[in-house]
C-alpha cells in the first residue's frame, strides 16, 4: 500500500507519519507538506532516514503538482491532514483558510478522482476533520455524528466545507471517502500558538498567561498519539462513506486546566507551589468563542473497538516534561514569524 499524508510535517501529522512508517514497514509513505509556519521537519527527525518513507514539500492549492503526485506513486489511500488549523488566525485571515482548507481540499479530491477513476475497489480517500464543525454546546449534551453542522469561526467554516465536498464526492462520483471529527489534541510538537504549549511555553519564561474571556470555555481533549490510533484503525477498518467522531471524554474548563498546567509545571520545574498560577491574566476574548465542545465518541468505540489510552494528567505530565526537554525544538518555532504573531495578537487582548 502507498499513502500519501498531507500535513504530515505538522502537530497530528507527524504522529499519524511516525506511527504508520514504523507499524507498517511494507507500506510506503509519502509526506507532502508545504512546510508553512506550522509545519516543521523536526518533527520527524527518527521517521526521516526510514527506507519507506518519503518528504515532499509542495502545496496542496497547487493542482498541477498533486496530479503529478498521483501519476509517479499511484497511491493507494490518502490521509488528509494539510490545513490552516489555528482559529485566532483564521479571525485575522479568512481567506488563507478558504485557499487551503476549501480548495486544498478540492484538488486532492479531483485529483484522487482523475487517478482512480474506474479502480475505486481498496481505494481510501480519508479526510481528518474536527469537532468544531458541529458549533457550540450548552452545558449538557454531546456531538454525535448526526449532529447538524454550525461552523462559527472562518476555521470551522472552512472545515465544514471541506467535509461537504469530501462528502460530495463520495455521493456524486463514488469516491471512496472516510471522515473522522476529532476534539483538542495535545502532546509533543504541538506549535506553542495553541492553548497547552503556549502556556507551557510562558510559564517557563515567566510570562503572563492570557486566558480569553471568563475561562469557563471547555474543550474536551485527546493525547494526539490517541488519534494517530484512531486513524489506523478508520483507515483499515471504517466504512466507506461513514464519518466517525473521535474524543478523550476528557472535558476541562480552560481555567480549571490551566490551573492543573501550572501545578504539575512548577512539580517538574522545581518552583514553589503556586509560583505559575501568579502568572495567570485574563484578557479579551476570543470573537465567537465557542462555549463547549464534547464528543460521543461511542460508534467508533462500538464499531472499531478504540478507545483513548492514557488518562489526562499522565498526559499533561509527558507533555510538560517533552516541551522542558525539548528547549532547542520550541526556541527554533517561537522565533521568526511566530514573534511579531505573538506580539500582534496578544496586543489586541
Ligand atoms: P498544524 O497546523 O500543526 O499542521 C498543519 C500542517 O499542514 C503543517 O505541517 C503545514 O505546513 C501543512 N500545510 C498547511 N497548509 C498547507 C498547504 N497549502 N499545502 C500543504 N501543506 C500545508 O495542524 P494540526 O493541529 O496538526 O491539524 C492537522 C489536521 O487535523 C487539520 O486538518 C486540523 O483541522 C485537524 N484537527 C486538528 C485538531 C487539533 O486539536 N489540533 C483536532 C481535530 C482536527
Ligand atoms: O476542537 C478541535 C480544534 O481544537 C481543532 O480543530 C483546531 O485545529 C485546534 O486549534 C483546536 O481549536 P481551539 O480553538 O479549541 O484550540 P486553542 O488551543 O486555540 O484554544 C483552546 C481553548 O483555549 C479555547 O477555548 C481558547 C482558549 N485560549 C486559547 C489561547 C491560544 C485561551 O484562553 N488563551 C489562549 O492564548
Amino acid at each position: 500500500m502507498t499513502i500519501l499524508i498531507t500535513g504530515g510535517a505538522g502537530f497530528i501529522g507527524s504522529h499519524a507519519v511516525r506511527l504508520f512508517v514504523q507499524r507498517y514497514p511494507q507500506y510506503r509513505i509519502i509526506n507532502l507538506d508545504a512546510l508553512t509556519y506550522a509545519g516543521n521537519l523536526a518533527n520527524l527527525r527518527d521517521v526521516e532516514q526510514a527506507p519507506n518513507y518519503t518528504f515532499v514539500r509542495g502545496d496542496i492549492r497547487d493542482a498541477a503538482l498533486l496530479d503529478r503526485l498521483f501519476e509517479e506513486y499511484r497511491f493507494d489511500a490518502v490521509i488528509h491532514l494539510a490545513a490552516e488549523s489555528h482559529v485566532d488566525r483564521s479571525i485575522d485571515n479568512p481567506l488563507a483558510f478558504v485557499e487551503t482548507n476549501v480548495l486544498g481540499t478540492v484538488n486532492l479530491l479531483n485529483a484522487a478522482r482523475k487517478h482512480w477513476a474506474g479502480r475505486f475497489e481498496g481505494r481510501r480517500f480519508y479526510h481528518i476533520s474536527t469537532d468544531e464543525v458541529y458549533g457550540s454546546l450548552g452545558s449538557e449534551g454531546y456531538f454525535t455524528e448526526e449532529t447538524p453542522y454550525d461552523p462559527r469561526s472562518p476555521y470551522s467554516a472552512s472545515k465544514a466545507a471541506s467535509d461537504h465536498f469530501v462528502r460530495a464526492y463520495f455521493h456524486t462520483y463514488g469516491l471512496p471517502v472516510v471522515l473522522s471529527n476529532c476534539s483538542n489534541n495535545y502532546g509533543p510538537y504541538q506549535f506553542p500558538e495553541k492553548l497547552i504549549p503556549l502556556m507551557i511555553n510562558n510559564i517557563r519564561e515567566g510570562r503572563p498567561l492570557p486566558v480569553y474571556g471568563d475561562g469557563r470555555n471547555v474543550r474536551d481533549w485527546l493525547w494526539v498519539i490517541d488519534h494517530a490510533e484512531a486513524m489506523d484503525a478508520i483507515l483499515h477498518r471504517g466504512r466507506v462513506g461513514e464519518t466517525y467522531n473521535i474524543g478523550g471524554h476528557n472535558e476541562w474548563a480552560n481555567i480549571d486546566l490551566v490551573y492543573l498546567l501550572c501545578d504539575l509545571a512548577d512539580e517538574l520545574l522545581g518552583r514553589p507551589a503556586g509560583t505559575a498560577r501568579q502568572l495567570i491574566t485574563f484578557v479579551k476574548d476570543r470573537p465567537g468563542h465557542d462555549r463547549r465542545y464534547a464528543i460521543d465518541a461511542s460508534k467508533i468505540r462500538r464499531e472499531l473497538g478504540w478507545q483513548p489510552s492514557i488518562a489526562f494528567e499522565e498526559g499533561l505530565r509527558k507533555t510538560i516534561q517533552w516541551y522542558l526537554d525539548n528547549t532547542e525544538w520550541l526556541q527554533q518555532v517561537v522565533s521568526g514569524e511566530y514573534r511579531a504573531y505573538y506580539e500582534k495578537h496578544y496586543e489586541q487582548h
